[in-house]
């Protein structure tokens, strides 16, 4: 590991600490963004921007021109009560940093300032995006992309901690990495009344259980098997008291797929069979499918140099052999103006029970990560600047 990076290693931690003592929730990182905004102006050399109220971007302009390279870190926490034992627990009832982004934001920060100290060697550009809101959508990064921090980027790069993968591991995967998380929600109206006579009544409870098992066909009879999507029901509401038939059933869920063709024709199959069923029982129904994030899909080639450049510094052994997962980013909306790469760092340990999913009360980061992934993002830079 180079010098200048074993140096900022108390940093990392004490921002990172910091952060996590303080979380903020997704489109109020006040603070968050005023912390990242002066320490960056600390750092000297840098055009420090605000594209949005709680969002920060810095531009380190090297002294001879060249590419531009980005780099982007999310900053937002989750509204759950941490239950971990730290002394840097979060001081903020009910909103924690369980998704790992009090390190990304360190990260960013540490692999700023020491890009910072080399700016008369650097050719090109690198812009740090320091972004809100990734937890909710509609996502901090579509609005960070329309208040112009895109504008002639050439590649962007993006580390995303995982802590069920062991620190010391990285996770880089060409193609589609992550599935746009769309969402609908399906109102069956029949007619309620009394439940001892139902003949009188249109049941919508059991005709809202039909379009729920039918929807299923929708994966399993009428899209290609080959392709990867996931349609979950997760919420059913209907109903008051024992003896009474309601009126209406609410059914909601989500849609995943990594597939643009899949996003438009999912909705029409399943508005065909939600149409079918109600009108079979003379029930009448209102259909909503939200697109939520686009798919994350890596850039071959900018892949490739994370690839070769984990290879080189920490050898063939610390790439994990990851799979494409079903989970949304909003990272995806920068994806849409420049080709770039999203990768995992490790974060776990090595006995895998002591891992904590994200988003969970217990999740918790191994500190020695960070300079891994500040060492990574820092060699990703400059390979990509000279490549
Ligand atoms: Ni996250």
């Amino acid at each position: 590991m180079s010098g200048a990076v074993v140096q900022v290693e108390d940093k990392l931690i004490s921002w990172r600490r910091y952060l996590h003592q303080n979380p903020e929730l997704s489109f109020e990182e006040i603070e968050t963004s005023n912390f990242v905004y002066s320490e960056l102006l600390s750092f000297g050399g840098l055009e420090i921007t605000r594209p949005t109220k709680t969002s920060v971007m810095a531009r380190l302009i090297g002294a001879q021109p060249g590419k531009v390279i980005a780099i982007r870190a999310d900053m937002d926490a989750l509204p759950i009560e941490e239950d971990n034992e730290l002394e840097f627990k979060s001081k903020k009832t009910g909103v924690m940093h369980a998704c790992g982004h009090d390190a990304h934001t360190a990260m960013l920060l540490g692999t700023a300032k020491i890009l910072a100290d080399m700016k008369e060697s650097i050719k090109g550009e690198v812009r740090f995006i320091f972004q809100h809101a990734e937890e909710l959508f509609p996502g901090g990064a579509q609005q960070m992309v329309d208040a112009g921090v895109m504008d002639n980027v050439d590649q962007i790069i993006c580390t995303h901690v995982r802590s069920n993968m062991v620190t010391g591991q990285l996770g880089v995967l060409a193609g589609p990495v992550l599935a746009s998380p769309d969402s609908f929600s399906i109102k069956v109206i029949g007619s309620g009344g009394h439940a001892a006579k139902p003949h009188q009544n249109i049941d919508s409870v059991i005709i809202a259980a039909q379009v729920v098992t039918n929807l299923q066909q929708i994966v399993s009879r009428y899209i290609d098997p080959i392709d990867d999507v996931v349609l979950s029901v997760t919420q059913i509401h209907g109903g008051t008291a024992d003896n009474v038939t309601p009126g209406v059933v609410e059914i909601s869920g989500t849609v995943r797929t990594f597939d643009q063709r899949l996003r438009e024709e999912i909705p029409l199959e399943m508005e065909r069979i939600v149409k079918g069923i109600t009108e079979a029982h003379r029930a009448a129904y209102e259909i909503e499918y939200r697109n939520g994030y686009r798919p994350v899909i890596n850039d071959e080639e900018v892949t490739e140099v994370v690839k070769n450049t984990v290879i080189d510094l920490y050898g063939a052994d610390a790439l994990d052999k990851i799979r494409r997962g079903m989970g949304g980013e909003d990272f995806s909306a920068y994806l849409q103006k420049a080709p770039g790469c999203f990768f995992y760092l490790g974060v776990g340990e090595e006995n895998m029970e002591k891992n904590y999913p994200h988003h969970h009360p217990k999740f918790n980061v191994n500190e020695e990560a960070l300079t891994i992934g500040v060492n990574v993002l820092l060699n990703v830079v400059q390979n990509l600047m000279t490549k």
